[in-house]
Order: structure tokens, then C-alpha cells, then sequence
């Protein structure tokens, strides 16, 4: 009797032999996919996506539009290439983009591989959608933003989306991984943004120590603790330090809106991503007032403070300090 290795190369063997069109490869793609319980969310949100991802770049094509080419019929050659990508996706639990190494975003192609995570930000569709509908209804100058940061940039793509879509602006990239800086990087140079991209590294805004920003962008690790525990293979693939947010996903957020204040311009903004951990950055902040941005994956993924709000609230967290006059007078007045 044949092993189960061999039995998937035998039906490798037949794929190859037998399916004929873009069409019949995605169907059985999806159909192995689904049968080995991959997980997804790198970019794709489910077996068919992830196999049309896989095979448009096997085969050398953007990654729209896919209908064209749907009934083209493929030579043995490529329909090989694609079968071994495939069965590469199952064997390694790897993300598509870190076995292709290239990632797309907002019609940006981005170098990808594991010294960063996969760019998927919705930061990024924040910044077409979501935050200039939110400028229209509180308006800054025609110059704004002049500045922006882009904290924890891994491999660069928010920075570089926001280069791209706030083309008077200057950019800095921060993070604290050497090699995730090296790839941002690459992608910087592929993007010709030497001139207007800065890349530093360092601790949160240490290596940006005196400077304000009009916006700053934020894609922090934030996973808790015991989603860090059940994360799938093509997750734990990514750097930890990417990922981990401690016990509450709040370790570095906290860090980070202690020190915001001291970086932002007068009506600067922050945007961070904290992904499904709404209810532990509210538990985390009760009396920071702060905006939600709805993007397609959800409405509280996003939270958006402007410099005011994050003033205020460290007001209002020194005032509650033991010892302080406030503190003292609330205290007194609490007692019958
Ligand atoms: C969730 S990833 C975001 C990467 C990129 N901005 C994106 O959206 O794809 C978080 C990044 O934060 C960086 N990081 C972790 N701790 C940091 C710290 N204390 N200071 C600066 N960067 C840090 C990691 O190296 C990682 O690149």
C-alpha cells in the first residue's frame, strides 16, 4: 500500500497530466487546499483566492484581472510549475507571498520574505478611503500632511503606500529589526523613494527623538498572548516580534500613546491598526476619546487620535497619579 506522500505525488503526477485550463488547475487547487485546512489571510481570505494569488504569479501575470485567461489551456511545463507551487504551499504552511516572494497591496507590488510580515495592512486602504472622508469633515491645511512617520514598518509598503498617496510629503520608516529594514529597503529603491523615504531603527521614536509629525501610522504587534498560542503555521512563519503584543496585545501600544504626544504636530493624527483587539485597547485606554475608521475587514479595527485627544488624555492619566492636587480633590470629593 502507498504511503501518503506517494499518494499525492501520484495525484500531483495526474494533475499535471490531465487538467488542461487555468479553470481546472483553480479547482483543484481549492479542492486541496481545503482538504489540507491551510490557513489564510495574508492577502487572501480563502482557497480560491489563494490559489488564483499562487497561480497568476507562477504564471507570470498580474494578479488581475483572472477572467481572461480563465479557459486558456496551459502547456505541460507550466501546468507543472503550478502544480509543485501548490503542493510547495501545503508542505511548507508558508504564505503564499514568502514562497512567491512578492506581496501586493492597494496595486503595489512589494519584495517579500520572512525578515518582515506580510504587508496586508488596512491602514493602507485607510488612507484612500477611510481617513479622507474623515479630512473632509475635519479639515487641515492644503500642505497637510507635510510629515509623516510610519512607526514599525517592517518591510516598508505603509510607509511607501503613504509616499505614494501624500506625494509632497516626507516619510520616515521606523522599526527595530535591522532585517526588516534591509528589506524596506529594497522596497523603497523598487518604488524609486530614496529621496523622500527615510528609513531608521531603532526603539519607537528613539531614533526620531526631537521630530513631530503631522501623521503618524502605526501597524504594531498586537496579537494577545493566547492568540498568540493558537496562531496557525502560516502565521508563526512570520517574525514574532511582529506579531506579540503581551498579555493584553497592548505591551507596545501603551509605550506608544504614552509617548505620541511629544511627536505630533498641533493637529497631528495617529493612525493605528489594532486589529481585533478592540475591546482590550478600550479596556487599556477608558478615558482616551478617539475616532474608530471603518475599513472593508471591519469597523474597530482601526482607531485614529488626534494630538488633542492624546494631550488631554495624558492629562487627565496625570491628574488620577496618587499625589497629585486633582487626584487629591477627587479622592476628597468621593468621600460622603
Ligand atoms: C505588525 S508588524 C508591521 C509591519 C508593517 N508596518 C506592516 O504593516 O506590514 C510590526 C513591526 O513592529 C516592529 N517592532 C516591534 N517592536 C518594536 C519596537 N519596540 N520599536 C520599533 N519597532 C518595533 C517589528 O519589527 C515589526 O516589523
Amino acid at each position: 500500500m502507498s504511503t501518503a506522500f506517494e499518494r499525492r505525488l501520484a495525484d500531483a503526477d495526474s494533475a499535471v497530466r490531465e487538467l488542461r485550463t487555468v479553470r481546472d488547475l483553480l479547482r483543484w487547487a481549492t479542492s486541496r487546499f481545503t482538504a489540507a485546512g491551510l490557513a489564510y489571510g495574508h492577502g487572501t481570505g480563502n482557497a480560491w483566492d489563494e490559489a488564483v494569488a499562487l497561480l497568476l504569479w507562477s504564471l507570470h501575470l498580474p494578479p488581475e484581472p483572472l477572467d481572461p485567461w480563465l479557459d486558456a489551456r496551459l502547456p505541460r511545463a507550466e501546468r507543472r510549475a503550478a502544480v509543485e507551487l501548490f503542493e510547495r504551499r501545503i508542505a511548507s504552511r508558508l504564505p503564499a507571498a514568502y514562497l512567491t516572494g512578492e506581496a501586493w497591496l492597494r496595486g503595489m507590488s512589494f519584495a517579500c520574505d520572512a525578515r518582515a510580515l506580510v504587508p496586508r495592512s488596512p491602514i493602507a486602504e485607510a488612507l484612500d478611503e477611510a481617513l479622507p472622508q474623515w479630512l473632509d469633515l475635519h479639515p487641515r491645511p492644503p500642505t497637510w500632511p507635510a510629515s509623516i512617520l510610519d512607526l514599525c514598518t517592517g518591510g516598508g509598503s505603509l510607509a511607501i503606500v503613504a509616499a505614494d498617496r501624500f506625494p509632497d510629503a516626507q516619510v520616515v520608516g521606523a522599526d527595530l529589526s535591522p532585517d526588516a529594514l534591509a528589506l524596506a529597503a529594497v522596497n523603497r529603491d523598487r518604488h524609486g523613494l530614496r529621496e523622500r523615504v527615510e528609513l531608521v531603527q531603532g526603539d519607537l521614536f528613539a531614533p526620531v527623538r526631537k521630530r513631530r509629525f503631522d501623521l503618524v501610522l502605526c501597524n504594531p504587534p498586537y496579537v494577545n498572548d493566547a492568540s498568540m498560542q493558537a496562531l496557525p503555521p502560516e502565521f508563526r512563519a512570520e517574525p514574532r516580534a511582529a506579531l506579540a503584543g503581551g498579555r493584553d496585545g497592548m505591551d507596545l501600544v501603551r509605550r506608544l500613546l504614552a509617548d505620541a504626544p511629544t511627536h505630533l504636530c498641533e493637529d497631528g493624527l495617529l493612525l493605528l491598526e489594532i486589529g481585533h483587539e478592540a475591546a482590550h485597547f478600550e479596556a487599556a485606554f477608558p478615558s482616551l476619546e478617539f475616532h474608530y475608521l471603518p475599513v472593508a475587514a471591519g469597523e474597530r479595527m482601526l482607531v485614529l487620535v488626534e494630538a488633542a485627544q492624546l494631550a488631554a488624555a495624558a492629562r487627565r492619566a496625570r491628574a488620577r497619579r496618587p499625589g497629585s492636587r486633582t487626584a487629591a480633590t477627587r479622592r476628597g470629593a468621593a468621600r460622603p
